[in-house]
């Protein structure tokens, strides 16, 4: 599959298959955070990867929250947790001094090609955001001085997902040279 092929084949999913993901399957995952970018190369990024189906059960019923409980997450075969060891320069001091919190942008690139990778190998995956990060922290033993910023369910899709989910047009995302100037293609 080409790049293109992938991002257009990738979609969210949320119905999984019981098989489990293979352990050279997940490395290979993995290897694809590994290799991602950071600020000042400070690779902040950690992963917790649950494969228990029991410590999904609890993550799905203690650790999500209301309104949005993401019931559909108890039946995948694999949870990775997003985390960050913040460090010292990039993460303290620069973003200090910037505003910019880099380990956030980090860990996103990481675990999109995570997503990525997943795809090329015909997994589905679906981001988790909304979940209360202390409860995660109880379950999994993470330590306090960790951030744990996201969740990622990786598993063989069940059905084939619908149509894409809407997105804006490309004038409406893209300016050109300035904020809220048009983006022309020159000819
Ligand atoms: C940071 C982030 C957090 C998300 N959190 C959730 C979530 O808690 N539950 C869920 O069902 N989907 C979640 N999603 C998936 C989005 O709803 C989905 O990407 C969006 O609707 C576009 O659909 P698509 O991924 O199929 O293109 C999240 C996505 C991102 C990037």
């Amino acid at each position: 599959m080409t790049l293109d092929e992938i991002i257009k084949k990738r979609r969210s999913i949320r119905s999984f298959q019981p098989t489990p993901v293979a352990s050279e399957d997940l490395l290979a995952i993995c290897e694809a955070a590994r290799l991602a970018p950071s600020a000042c190369n400070s690779q902040t990024w950690r992963f917790v990867a649950v494969t228990d189906s029991d410590t999904i059960k609890r993550l799905c019923n203690e650790a999500m929250r209301p309104v949005i409980p993401n019931r559909w997450l108890a039946q995948a075969p694999l949870v990775i947790i997003g985390c960050s060891q913040l460090d010292m320069v990039a993460n303290r001091i620069g973003s200090r001094i910037s505003g910019i919190e880099y380990y956030q942008i980090d860990l996103g690139i990481a675990m999109e090609h995570m997503v990525l990778k997943a795809t090329e190998l015909g997994l589905g995956t679906c981001w988790i955001g909304w979940f209360s990060e202390d409860r995660v922290k109880e379950i999994l033993g993470i330590p306090k001085k960790i951030k744990v910023s996201a969740m990622l369910t990786i598993g063989y899709p069940k059905e084939t997902p619908l149509k894409r989910q809407s997105r804006k047009t490309i004038n409406k995302i893209l300016f050109s040279e300035k904020w809220g100037q048009l983006f022309v293609v020159r000819t």
